[in-house]
């Protein structure tokens, strides 16, 4: 396979800005479109191609614009529509599409059609949403539990019923299985397809098709009731649905589709991805959960290996090696920052960013690069839980202290875990709030901001800023690290990770040490010519420092 038979989005660099952290142009403290706009020219010098904007959509902001309450406008506090369509095309001109977040599981309570549909059981929109009597004794209808903690069905005394939600009570889950529905959301998307976006990222997709009946399902350890993503995830027929939104949205224009679509196994994959499946590409998520075996509930984070990490990314890879196309990322806005999350605790952060950075930009797929991640931006620990924002820690906070755990010891899960880790302001200058705002900023600036900025690192060529331009480069002059084949070697090493890209008879091999410890290289890869390396001097060519980076030819 040669690039040229690749698509656009398959060659390039997508970069994900939460918008709400990104740039503030007014000094109201959250960041806004205009805010993107002045920063083309650093994105375009980064080498990406494709931003993907999480929700800007009008939202009471109760998950920060995943509870959306207009599917086709802009929230007034990034700006408006016309702001919007000036970012299209100032992106344009920098080479940069605009990706568009779709939330079509749920609406925010506060969407027209919500206020609607809980206003009597006749109205038009009634069953737009999924409305349930109470059980007899009047509690709710099943025992799941919403992934934010506590319930997943609110009472409505208009309708004297409990409606469904897979998140927060605000944020009720609309009902795939009325055409009505999902002709609405696929004229929303085509409204945003006309407006000339790149693409659309599909949020928490796997939840859209719900089981005919609706049953308690087996109380698990957690607090007694039972995940609804258990009860709910990849029920079967949604398939049908998503190749209906293909058909009706996504056929026939020059964007790609990424779904998140936690818990897909690698062999279900044909049917998601690739020229017959729904989309272009999924998030799969395998490898954020090897410290989840068992779900994502904080206070039962495992510890993992980095041959448990090595082998679901390589399993990701081979399922997406001659079918569908692989996303690769180990941020977003959900998780914690990847130097706190995969490296070693105590490694150098700079060089734990670099390692990193090496595996995502050559591994084979289209990396995502989310905001802050190429400065090298760390998770930052709150002292209350009252400071946190992000609704799912004070869930997680919740479960943590139903589970017996002390306040203290809740928190420092939260301290690791929250969202709130990925959602501090981008880090631009040694200025006030790090160059942000110049208004009182949303969420704290994280205080290393003086050492880790876009401005600091832009002037210094060992930053984790300017690694990230070279291993940029690197993907453009190397075909192999953009359509070889990949192919896993010293499987068993519990401190290297290494892999091969060839394409034709040429080949790279990358090799990182994700360890603290001098790891010394096994014969066959010491006498060949470095082309890269994130150490500068006394480069030892028999072995690696801790967290170094090596890749040869
Ligand atoms: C996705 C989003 C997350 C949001 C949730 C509910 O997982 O990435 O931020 O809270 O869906 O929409």
């Amino acid at each position: 396979m040669t690039t040229n038979k690749l698509e656009w989005w398959q060659k390039t660099i997508v970069y994900q800005i939460y918008p709400k952290s990104f740039l503030d142009t007014t000094g109201k403290g959250t960041g806004d479109l205009n805010g993107i706009i002045s920063r083309l020219d650093y994105l375009q010098s980064l080498g990406i191609g494709a931003i993907w904007l999480t929700p800007i959509y009008p939202s009471p902001m109760i998950d920060n614009g995943y509870d959306i309450s207009d599917y086709t406008a802009i929230d007034p506090a990034y700006g408006t529509m016309a702001d919007f369509e000036r970012l299209i095309a100032e992106a344009d001109k920098h080479g940069i599409k605009i990706v568009m977040d779709l939330v079509y599981n749920h609406t925010s309570d506060q969407h027209k059609w919500f206020l609607e549909s809980k206003s009597s059981r006749d109205n038009a929109k009634s069953d737009w949403y999924i409305w349930r009597d109470a059980k007899t004794d009047g509690t709710a209808p099943t025992n799941w539990r919403s992934i934010f903690g506590g319930s997943s069905w609110t009472w409505c005394e208009e309708r004297q019923q409990y409606y469904l939600h897979t998140f927060a009570s605000q944020q009720p889950d609309l009902n795939w299985d009325n055409p009505n529905v999902r002709q609405a959301l696929y004229d929303a998307a085509n409204f945003w397809i006309k407006k000339g976006v790149g693409g659309f990222r599909i949020d928490a997709i796997i939840y859209i098709k719900k089981p005919q009946n609706l049953v308690d399902g087996k109380p698990d350890d957690i607090d007694g009731t039972v995940s609804v993503h258990n009860m709910i995830a990849n029920t079967p027929g949604i398939l049908d649905y998503l190749y209906e939104m293909r058909r009706n949205v996504f056929d026939g224009h020059n964007i790609f589709t990424v779904a998140e679509a936690n818990s897909v196994q690698p062999e279900e994959l044909k049917y998601w991805v690739g020229k017959h499946g729904a989309f272009d590409m999924l998030f799969e998520f395998n490898h954020l959960n090897v410290m989840f075996p068992d779900g994502e509930v904080w206070y039962n984070s495992k510890s993992w290996k980095l041959t448990d990490l090595k082998s679901v990314l390589t399993a990701s890879q081979a399922a997406t090696s001659d079918n569908g196309w692989y996303p690769i990322f180990f941020e977003n806005h959900d998780q914690p920052r990847s130097i706190n999350q995969f490296c070693p605790a105590g490694a150098d952060p700079v060089k734990s960013a670099k390692a990193i950075a090496a595996v995502l930009l050559t591994l084979r797929g289209t990396p995502f690069i989310y905001q802050g991640q190429e400065l090298g931006m760390t998770n930052t620990a709150f002292s209350s839980i009252n400071e946190y924002n992000d609704i799912a820690s004070y869930g997680q906070y919740e479960l943590a202290i139903n589970a017996g755990f002390t306040p203290e010891q809740a928190l420092k899960f939260v301290q690791f875990f929250s969202r709130d880790n990925a959602r501090t302001p981008m880090q631009w200058s040694t200025d006030k709030n790090a160059g942000f705002s110049t208004g009182k900023t949303w969420l704290p600036v994280n205080e290393n901001y003086i050492k880790v900025n876009a401005d600091v690192e832009s002037e210094d060529k060992d930053s984790v800023l300017s690694w990230y331009k070279q291993l940029v480069k690197l993907r453009g002059q190397h075909e192999e690290l953009i359509s070889g084949t990949y192919e896993e070697i010293l499987t068993d090493s519990e401190e290297l990770f290494a892999f091969v890209r060839k394409l034709n008879d040429t080949e790279l091999t990358i090799i990182v040490n994700f360890s603290l410890n001098n790891v010394e290289l096994p014969k066959e890869l010491t006498g060949k010519t470095i082309i890269l390396d994130s150490e500068t001097d006394n480069i030892n060519t028999k072995a690696l420092r801790p967290m170094e980076v090596r890749i040869v030819e």
